[in-house]
């Protein structure tokens, strides 16, 4: 849908500023002259009307107003910079914000801009050419969810920083379930399903030396408005997105401005007090606990019964000898529920 803009830049396009201008000035319902956005953003009249086009191409509806100019009259549910901070609420996550139409991936963008970032900066795509999973996986990024990076530098060395993938899985499940009504779970380490369906996973990236991290990039892939269908061939059949199981579509917009809230939220605390003050509420959204699971480790296949989340962040396993193991990363298969 949006191949025809700007591809693969973060750059903010003359249309951008002039959607930041009307928004600005006109809201709504108040018309702005063509003369006075022109003047404000150094930009000809002739730009001033290439970007108004570009707009309504985008499915923006802006009308002309004679001898008052131009007024918006709705907007489409794109994750443009103007759109998002017209309705974001954070002190600073996602106030730097760099856009993408399409880009190869959200978090190899944030990796290669790194220099440039700081805590809280957002890279965010509508589509992903080479969006990556973990394990190498790929990432299908279809127009319809959202991707998005949060570059963060915190003041922590990187052994404890381990955890922050399942604390910003809860940031994200909560703003998930505040703006849909749906109710979501954190398969450990990285999932939020809703049922038994995937429909959110976090990527998270990190460069430290040995005493403290030089930044963490935590990458998340939400499938939000993105059709039953998508998701019906074997691969993809234990994934869907919200408007799937809602039968609804939601504002990607609202609920992206919602993540950043509550990651932003999350991050203070995390930083300050570490992960044991969000157990309580990840045990309680764990969907592995009493079921039969398997574990890939990268060197081995566990199998055994789900039996928390311990301080560390590492899945408990109780095994069929009687003993406890303790897992520190892999891919967790539910096999079934124990009784
Ligand atoms: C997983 O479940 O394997 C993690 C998927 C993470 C996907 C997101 S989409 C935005 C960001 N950019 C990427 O290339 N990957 C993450």
């Amino acid at each position: 849908m949006l191949g025809d803009i700007g591809i693969m830049s973060g750059q903010t396009g003359s249309y951008l500023r002039v959607l930041g201008h009307l928004l600005e000035r006109g809201g709504l319902d108040r018309p702005v002259s063509g003369g006075s956005i022109g003047d404000a953003l150094g930009l000809s009249r002739a730009a001033v009307w290439k970007g108004i086009k570009k707009l309504r191409g985008l499915g923006f509806r802006i009308s002309g107003v004679p001898s008052k100019g131009y007024v918006i009259r709705s907007t489409p549910d794109l994750l443009v910079p103007p759109l998002v901070k017209n309705e974001l609420r954070t002190d600073t996550f996602g106030h730097d914000y760099h856009y993408f139409p399409k880009t190869d991936s959200t978090n190899l963008r944030a990796k290669l801009l790194a220099s440039h970032l700081q805590t809280g900066s957002l890279i965010v795509a509508e589509e992903q050419t080479q969006g990556q999973g973990r394990f190498k996986r790929h990432w299908l990024s279809p127009f319809g969810g959202i991707y998005m990076s949060l570059f963060l530098r915190p003041p922590l060395p990187p052994d404890v920083l381990g955890t922050i993938t399942l604390v910003m899985g809860l940031a994200i499940a909560r703003a998930i379930d505040e703006s849909t009504d749906l109710r979501t779970a954190i398969k450990w380490p990285n999932d939020i399903l809703i049922g038994n369906k995937k429909i959110c996973g976090v990527l998270t990236w990190m460069s430290a030396d040995l005493d403290r991290a030089a930044w963490v990039i935590v990458g998340a892939g939400l499938n939000v408005n993105i059709g039953a269908e998508f998701f019906s061939g074997s691969e993809l059949d234990h994934a869907s997105s919200l408007s799937a199981i809602a039968g609804r579509d939601f504002s990607r917009v609202s609920l992206i401005s919602n993540i950043l809230e509550k990651m932003e939220v999350v991050y203070e605390r995390y930083i300050n007090d570490g992960l044991s003050v969000f157990l309580p509420e990840i045990r309680k959204r764990d969907p592995l606990l009493g079921r039969e699971i398997k574990i890939k480790t990268l060197t081995e296949v566990l199998e055994g019964v789900g039996k928390g989340i311990d301080e560390k962040g590492s899945l408990i396993l109780g095994t069929h000898t009687g003993d406890e193991v303790s897992v520190t990363t892999g891919d967790v298969s539910i096999l079934k529920n124990v009784t």
